[in-house]
């Protein structure tokens, strides 16, 4: 297991950011050579976890939609000492898409050691506005794609007892105002991934599930304005 604190324990979760677990795996050979998806991985938390790895030697594959911004990913993650790196793009709406990235896997490594989930898709920060096809295609995006994922790598990851990485976050966990479909979205993959675990732990599966609990991390996204508005928003609410 490259993570240090989980070794040899089958199943188990980490509430530490997945670039922290990342880097502080007991030893950065741990990594080296492991074959890993990252999802995600055109921007913030995925681009820099497909940083770290390549750091420590892994053979990544990067996926999400933007083909550009994946090739100077993927350029990085060579000049950074990457066994190998290459992308996928397309959109995690569609789960055959979802299963497609996993078999590129399959085709490029013969095998695959973790699986590193962490794309969201698009949504708002404000009161629910009633609209069920905006949750419908979140959830496709931020949680049955998750599954569709991992139901294609479990042979493979079975095969190599490897990792599974659920990127999810605090409104997964704790829910608060002005983010019902995101937070919905991220209590559902608890819900599964959770379940999973005890099912694995149940039938003896050496492979671990991580669920990695978020708060708010600037990656450069937001500017001072919006910051601003949520701000403001939060403070009408509650303060005022
Ligand atoms: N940053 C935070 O404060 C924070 C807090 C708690 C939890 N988290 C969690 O951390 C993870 C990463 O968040 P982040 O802040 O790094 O987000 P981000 O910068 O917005 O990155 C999201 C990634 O998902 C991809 N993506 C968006 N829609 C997609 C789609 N339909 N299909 C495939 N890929 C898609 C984006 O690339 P394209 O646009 O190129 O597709 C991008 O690579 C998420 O699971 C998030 O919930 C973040």
């Amino acid at each position: 297991n490259p993570y240090g604190t989980q070794r040899g324990r089958k199943g188990s979760s980490d509430a530490r950011g997945p670039c922290t677990a990342l880097s502080s795996a007991s030893s950065p050979e741990m990594l080296r050579g492991k074959r890993v998806i990252v999802t995600g991985a055109s921007s913030g938390i995925g681009e820099q976890m497909a940083y770290h790895l390549a750091r420590m030697g892994a053979h990544v594959l990067v996926t999400a939609r933007t083909e550009a911004k994946l090739q100077k990913v993927v350029e990085r993650c060579r000049e950074l000492g990457a066994a190998s790196a290459r992308f996928v793009s397309g959109s995690m709406e569609d789960t055959a898409f979802a299963e497609e990235v996993v078999k590129e896997a399959e085709n490029t490594w013969g095998g695959l050691d973790m699986l590193i989930l962490n794309h969201i898709g698009h949504s708002y920060f404000n009161y629910f506005d009633g609209d069920v096809d905006h949750i419908r295609k979140l959830l496709e995006t931020n949680f049955l794609s998750y599954v569709a994922m991992t139901v294609t790598a479990l042979p493979m990851l079975k095969e190599s007892e490897g990792n599974i990485v659920v990127v999810s976050s605090v409104a997964g966990k704790a829910p608060g105002p002005f983010a019902a479909p995101y937070s919905a979205t991220k209590f559902a993959l608890d819900g599964f991934f959770s379940s999973l675990r005890h099912e694995f732990i149940i039938e003896n599966v050496n492979v671990s599930i991580t669920l990695c609990i978020l708060g708010y991390i600037d990656t450069g996204k937001l500017n001072q304005e919006t910051l601003t508005t949520w701000k403001a928003k939060i403070e009408d609410t509650f303060v005022n």
